[in-house]
């Protein structure tokens, strides 16, 4: 049986100690979700950051406590860790790879810190990797690591480990990628991979034409050329659990939440949204386009609101505090205008919700909000039609977010302009019960085919086929 390496910045781990002694929790997400379908068919071993570090005396504990849960941690100090995942990470690459250059802000001591970051990553997974082993490598905090482990792989004469990445943001174009600084640094990096991997086909074509303009390489649409190698390219579009969604739905907690819901907006149409916190989401823009609606059809003043989970993230970089008092200032100002003592507009909550309030809420609502301005994939969408069953509530989804490419039956906006999006609203709430049904119906049949299982085998399966062709070639 093959084995599996997942790499990944955040190992999906909640570490806690209670007097010495450590416990273990493993987080829910996409990529949990999508090895539950491969666990069945290979053994696997999960390496990232513990997302702090940790004295020599706690870090046996917890090597060996994650060891007994198939997985290994890579510490790295806290300086390299702040320059590496709040600076090049989260302030260079993130705004560059979502269209918004203005926020990035190069520094050499950022890119020294991602380098040493992903070198860390590489030294690491020597502890682990054995010949024959598929690593699987994810996101743009590792696009160096395919290189550097590669060399470590080839000084110990490691041939046939294959190595798989794949990008959970959109690729930008190229008029947009080349203004990195090391943009031919990051390309070299992920091309020493056997398979790269993106959520949507132009995402894909954006990193090839790259690959063409920066590197001069040839390319097709499914291969890059190196002198070293094929590099194969493929899309992959994430999915999510949605028996999770659906058993949820039945428990007793969820039930008794929801009638407390239900009884709470009797009578009122509910909107909602769940983003974190990133100015990728375009909450500022769904406030606005909130704001028009009431004011265009004001039948709605009183009879409709928007519940908005906003969870907090990446805190201590600049763009997100700046965006969290433009976003307070706004639903102030809304709830200032439309509300009354009986009536608020927006319920604005800053935090994380647990899962049987967020199915409750995504069950009670009419409507389901998603205004990105980029966004990889966004899986809110997928979570929101996995709970609507019963009520066969609308999407109105960002064409900039990579679900619009699968999601067909929903309200596709461009989510810049309010007055579309203001509309949309407008044409939800008044869509008729068949039409809804016909659109759920679509939705839901993709969202419970195109699941993070499938996502999982379906790229595993790819780099098994790929690897085993380019061994063929080789033994010609
Ligand atoms: C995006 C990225 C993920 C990341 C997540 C949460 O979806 O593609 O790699 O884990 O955001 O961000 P955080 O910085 O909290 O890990």
């Amino acid at each position: 049986m093959a084995h599996l390496i997942v790499v990944s910045n955040r190992l999906p781990v909640t570490l806690a100690q209670s007097e010495d002694k450590w416990s273990f929790q493993l987080s829910s997400g996409g990529l949990v979700s999508a090895l539950s379908g491969l666990k069945r068919e290979m053994s696997f071993t999960w390496v990232g950051w513990p997302g702090k570090d940790f004295g020599a005396e706690d870090r046996v504990k917890i090597d060996s406590l994650l060891k007994e849960n198939s997985c290994s941690a890579v510490y790295l100090d806290d300086e390299t860790a702040e320059n590496y995942y709040n600076g090049f990470a989260n302030s260079i690459l993130w705004p560059l790879f979502h269209y918004h250059p203005g926020e990035m802000m190069f520094e050499e001591v950022a890119w020294d810190a991602y380098q040493r970051a992903n070198m860390a990553f590489a030294t690491a997974l020597l502890d682990v990797v054995k010949d024959g082993d598929l690593v699987w490598i994810q996101d743009y905090h590792l696009m160096l690591l395919p290189q550097m482990l590669r060399a470590l792989l080839d000084e110990r004469g490691l041939k046939s480990v294959k190595i798989g990445w794949f990008l959970h943001t959109p690729f930008p174009s190229s008029e947009l990628y080349r203004i990195l600084p090391v943009r031919r640094q990051i390309l070299e990096g992920v091309l020493a991979a056997d398979l790269l991997g993106f959520h949507t086909y132009d995402y894909a074509r954006h990193f090839l034409s790259s690959c063409t303009r920066i590197l001069g390489l040839q390319t097709s649409p499914n291969f890059v050329e190196t002198d070293k190698r094929l590099v194969h390219v493929g899309t992959f579009p994430i999915g999510i659990d949605p028996t999770k969604f659906a058993e949820a739905l039945a428990t007793k907690e969820v039930q008794s939440r929801l009638g407390e819901f239900e009884r709470k907006f009797d009578g009122m149409k509910v909107i909602v949204g769940v983003d974190r916190l990133d100015y990728i989401k375009g909450v500022p823009q769904k406030l606005l386009a909130f704001e028009h609606f009431l004011s265009q059809c004001p039948e709605y003043v009183g009879r409709a609101v928007l519940v908005q989970v906003a969870v907090p993230s990446r805190g201590d970089v600049e763009e997100y505090k700046q965006l969290i008092s433009s976003v307070n200032e706004l639903v102030g100002r809304i709830n200032g205008r439309f509300g009354t003592v009986e009536y608020t507009p927006i319920h604005f909550l800053h935090k994380s919700v647990n899962f049987t309030e967020l199915v409750s809420l995504y069950a009670v609502s009419d409507v389901c909000l998603i205004t990105s301005t980029r966004d990889g994939m966004n899986l809110v969408s997928y979570e929101y039609v996995a709970s609507q069953q019963k009520r066969h509530g609308v999407l109105i989804l960002s064409e900039f977010a990579g679900a619009a490419q699968s999601l067909n039956g929903s309200i596709i906006i461009n989510s810049w302009n309010i007055e579309e999006v203001a509309d949309a609203i407008n044409q939800a709430l008044s869509m008729s019960p068949k039409q809804r049904e016909a659109n759920f119906n679509t939705l839901y049949k993709y969202v419970t085919k195109f699941t993070a299982a499938y996502w999982g085998m379906s790229f595993i399966g790819e780099l098994t086929r790929v690897s085993q062709k380019a061994d063929e070639l080789a033994q010609l």
